[in-house]
């Protein structure tokens, strides 16, 4: 299983996949790391474990995905062998071409319990609508902000005196466990 990964931020999600194939706990290989941001963590992480990386350019779009990006992205993952997309922490929404170039191989890691709480900062949207429960979720991309069926999914508590930092970050422990076993588990249906 060959494995392309696109985020715009941190990248610890990325590094738990690449940390769960090194314990060999996933079989899989991280073919291509691409990112919108040239900033973003994620490429240093891939670049210190020698993964391919690669830019996406979004032509100065602040939130868009241009159509001509992702048919770049679809040209750099198929030149890659990628079979599955993990998305992790990638801010820009997917649609065609690239859903219509991997059907059913898109996934996306969300900081809440879906359907609850989608789109930016869920964790921030758990703290506000004062829920005592969150957790991760990962799905299929359809082409909706975080909607598409979900695959796996974990809770969280969440405290009176959680801050959305603090939530963030006992979400983010439950989701770099989960998406190596998201992977795990869709790979074994394909
Ligand atoms: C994660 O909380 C993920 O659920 C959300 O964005 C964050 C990315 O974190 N979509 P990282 O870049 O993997 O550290």
């Amino acid at each position: 299983m060959r494995l392309g990964i696109l985020g715009s931020g941190s990248g610890s999600n990325m590094q738990a996949i690449l940390d769960a194939i090194a314990a060999g706990t996933l079989d899989a290989d991280i073919a291509l790391v691409l990112s919108d941001n040239p900033e973003g963590y994620i490429l240093e992480r891939a670049k210190k474990a020698g993964i391919p990386t690669g830019l996406i350019d979004c032509r100065g779009f602040r939130t868009k995905f241009p159509e001509e990006a992702q048919a770049e992205t679809v040209a750099a993952l198929k030149a890659a062998g990628v079979d599955l997309i993990c998305l992790a922490g990638f801010m820009r929404l997917v649609k065609a071409p690239l859903l219509e170039a991997f059907p059913n191989r898109i996934l996306n890691i969300h900081p809440a319990l879906l359907p609850a709480f989608p789109g930016v900062a869920a964790w921030k949207q758990a703290i506000e609508a004062k829920a005592t429960e969150s957790g991760c979720s990962v799905h299929f991309v359809d082409g909706g902000m975080d909607t598409g069926p979900v695959i796996l999914q974990a809770k969280v508590p969440v405290f009176p005196d959680d801050t959305a930092e603090t939530l963030h970050q006992r979400i983010q422990v439950e989701e770099h466990r989960l998406y190596p076993e998201a992977i795990r588990k869709v790979a074994a249906a394909l």
